[in-house]
C-alpha cells in the first residue's frame, strides 16, 4: 500500500547519521571550551553503562538540534522576530548610541539557548554575556560562536525525529542549512562571552548589570521569586529588566522536583514588592519557540513582554 515506507526509512536513517557528524563536530575539541575549566570527555568504550543516553537525554538532544533553527537557520527568522526582536528595540532605544558609549552598558542574558540575542547585542556594541546550564546548549553555542565562520555552511535535520503532524512525507527530512550570518562578524573590540551555571549561582555580585534580558527564561524557575530576587540584586540602580515569554514553567508536574508555579498576576506582583517600577508592559505577543511552520501541530503562546526598572 506505501512503496516509499522502507525507502523514506533508509532517508530518515541516513538524516539521523549525518546529524551525528555534525554532533561529533560539536563535540571536537570541547573539552577546551572553558576558559578556566577542562571537562573531561569520556572515551567511547569506557564504562557504556555511565554514558548511555536516557530519554532526559535525547530529549534534550532533540531540543539543542530545533534550537539551531530557532537561534540560527533563516527558518527561525520569524520566531526571532516575535521574541528577540522587540526586546532589541526597546534595549537599543534605551540607550541610544548617540546618548551613550554602548560598550560601557552591561548586558546580561540568562537562559541564553545558543546564544544569537547575546550576538545581536554584541553586533549593536554593547557588552553582552550569555548565560546557560544546559551542558547540550553550551557545546552547541561553542560550536556555533567559536567553530562556524561561514554563512549557510552548515546543514542539519532538525525535525528529523518528529513522526507524528507530517503533512508530507519529507517534512521529517526537510534540512535546515545554518549559520544565517557569519558569528565571527561583530566589531573588533566587542566584548561578548558566554558564562556557564546556574543563573542564580553565577550571579551574586550587587550592582552589576545595566540590563538584563530574559526570553522564554522566567519559567525555568523552580522559585520564580528567587529569580524577580536575583536580578534585582545583580542591577544596578536605574538598571532595566526587560522580558518576553510564557509561564510554561519547567518544573510543574514533576513529582521529584520542589517548583512553585505563580500567575503572570502573582508574579507582577512579586516584582512590583521587589521594588521595580513598571516602564512597560505588553500582554499576548503571539510567540512561538523552535516550532517547524509544516507542522500540522502549530501553537502559539500569548506571551507578555514588560520592561521594569530598579529606580536610582
Ligand atoms: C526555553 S529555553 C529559551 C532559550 C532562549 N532564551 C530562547 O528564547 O530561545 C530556556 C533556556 O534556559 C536555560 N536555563 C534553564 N534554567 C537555567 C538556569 N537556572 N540558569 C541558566 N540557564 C538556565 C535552559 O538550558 C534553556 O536553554
Amino acid at each position: 500500500m506505501v512503496p516509499d515506507f522502507l525507502e523514506n526509512l533508509e532517508t530518515i536513517r541516513t538524516c539521523v547519521d549525518h546529524n551525528y557528524e555534525i554532533i561529533k563536530l560539536i563535540l571536537q575539541d570541547a573539552e577546551y571550551m572553558f576558559e578556566n575549566q577542562t571537562q573531561e570527555i569520556m572515551d567511547e568504550d569506557e564504562d557504556v553503562k555511565k554514558t548511555f543516553p536516557t530519554a532526559a537525554d535525547m530529549d534534550k538532544v532533540r531540543t539543542t538540534l530545533k534550537q539551531f533553527v530557532r537561534d540560527w537557520s533563516p527558518l527561525g527568522q520569524q520566531e526571532r522576530d516575535a521574541c528577540y526582536r522587540p526586546v532589541i528595540e526597546e534595549i537599543k532605544n534605551r540607550f541610544p548610541s548617540h546618548q551613550c558609549e554602548r560598550s560601557s552598558v552591561k548586558i546580561l542574558i540568562p537562559g541564553a539557548g545558543l546564544g544569537r540575542l547575546a550576538l545581536e547585542f554584541t553586533k549593536l556594541g554593547f557588552t553582552c554575556q550569555g548565560n546557560e546550564w544546559s551542558l547540550y546548549m553550551l557545546l552547541a553555542s561553542n560550536f556555533i560562536l567559536n567553530k562556524c565562520r561561514e554563512e549557510n555552511s552548515l546543514l542539519l535535520y532538525p525535525w528529523v525525529h518528529q513522526w507524528s503532524n507530517n503533512k508530507y512525507t519529507e517534512d521529517q527530512t526537510r534540512p535546515a542549512r545554518l549559520p544565517d550570518i557569519n558569528p565571527a562578524e561583530i566589531p573588533e573590540d566587542s566584548n561578548f562571552s558566554m558564562a556557564a551555571g546556574d543563573f542564580l549561582d553565577v550571579y551574586t555580585e550587587p550592582d552589576d548589570w545595566d540590563c538584563v534580558a530574559t526570553v522564554f527564561f522566567l519559567d525555568t524557575a523552580r522559585n520564580v521569586i528567587a529569580y524577580v530576587e536575583t536580578i534585582w540584586k545583580i542591577l544596578q540602580p536605574g538598571g532595566y529588566w526587560v522580558n518576553l515569554g510564557p509561564l510554561l514553567y519547567h518544573y510543574a508536574d514533576m513529582p521529584d522536583e520542589n517548583s512553585i508555579e505563580l500567575s503572570y498576576e502573582q508574579v507582577k506582583k512579586v516584582i512590583i514588592k521587589t521594588g521595580f517600577q513598571y516602564e512597560k508592559e505588553v500582554m499576548d505577543v503571539k510567540s512561538s519557540y523552535t516550532q517547524s511552520a509544516d507542522s500540522m501541530f502549530q501553537y502559539q503562546y500569548n506571551s507578555v513582554f514588560f520592561v521594569v526598572r530598579k529606580p536610582l
